[in-house]
């Protein structure tokens, strides 16, 4: 099946249905931490509910609605990086992601972003890719704060987080500011 090489030791595989066991398992040994960020974790209560988002993630593929990849580090899958959905209208697009705690701090999630940016740029043609993060989850801001994207504004109460409203920051990347890009 198709990869992508980020580098010798990372890859991006859309993922499978093949795939599932492997991602529970990694969403299991995460719960707690996956919880602090992330409104889907205590809903992913058995595999099949993991089958179920892979699925999902199949259909809108094959609606030419976005791509989901497992990223994997060393031959194991070390988190998932996708796009939210495509607004073909206005050539927009957003990206959501997480990692196992293990697999923070080696680079992986920012390698990982800068291929997909470079596909929806390069690849999809789309001209402008969003990232959003709850305001105090300073680990996932750094990752488009490093890419160079522009903060552009926060929206207030934007998502419930199991007992709590959170604000997010939103962050902006346009096509032209891409290309002429130092990093
Ligand atoms: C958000 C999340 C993916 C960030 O993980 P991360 O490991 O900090 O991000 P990266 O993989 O890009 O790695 C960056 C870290 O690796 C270090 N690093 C090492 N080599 C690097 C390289 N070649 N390039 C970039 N960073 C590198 C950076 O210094 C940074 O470490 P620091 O935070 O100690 O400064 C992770 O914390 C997570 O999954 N959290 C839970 C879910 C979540 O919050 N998802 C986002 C919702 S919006």
């Amino acid at each position: 099946m198709f990869e992508f090489v980020v580098e010798d030791e990372v890859r991006l595989k859309p993922l499978e249905i093949l795939h599932t066991e492997q991602l529970y398992t990694l969403t299991e040994l995460n719960r707690s931490y996956l919880k602090q960020w992330l409104p889907w974790v205590d809903g992913t209560k058995s595999a099949d509910d993991i089958k179920s988002f892979i699925q999902m993630t199949r259909n809108q593929f094959a609606a030419n609605n976005g791509l989901q990849a497992g990223i994997w580090y060393q031959g194991k899958i070390a988190g998932v990086i996708g796009f939210h959905g495509i607004n073909w209208a206005n050539k927009t697009t957003s990206i959501g992601y997480w990692l196992g705690e293990r697999y923070q701090g080696k680079g992986l999630m920012t390698k990982s972003c800068k291929a997909f940016i470079e596909y929806a740029f390069a690849e999809l043609k789309l001209n402008r890719v969003e990232i959003r993060c709850a305001e105090k989850n300073f680990k996932s801001r750094s990752i488009p704060e490093r890419l160079g994207f522009a903060q552009e504004g926060i929206l207030r109460e934007a998502e419930w987080l199991y007992d709590r409203y959170v604000d997010h920051v939103v962050y902006g990347l346009l096509a032209r500011k891409w290309d002429k890009r130092e990093v």
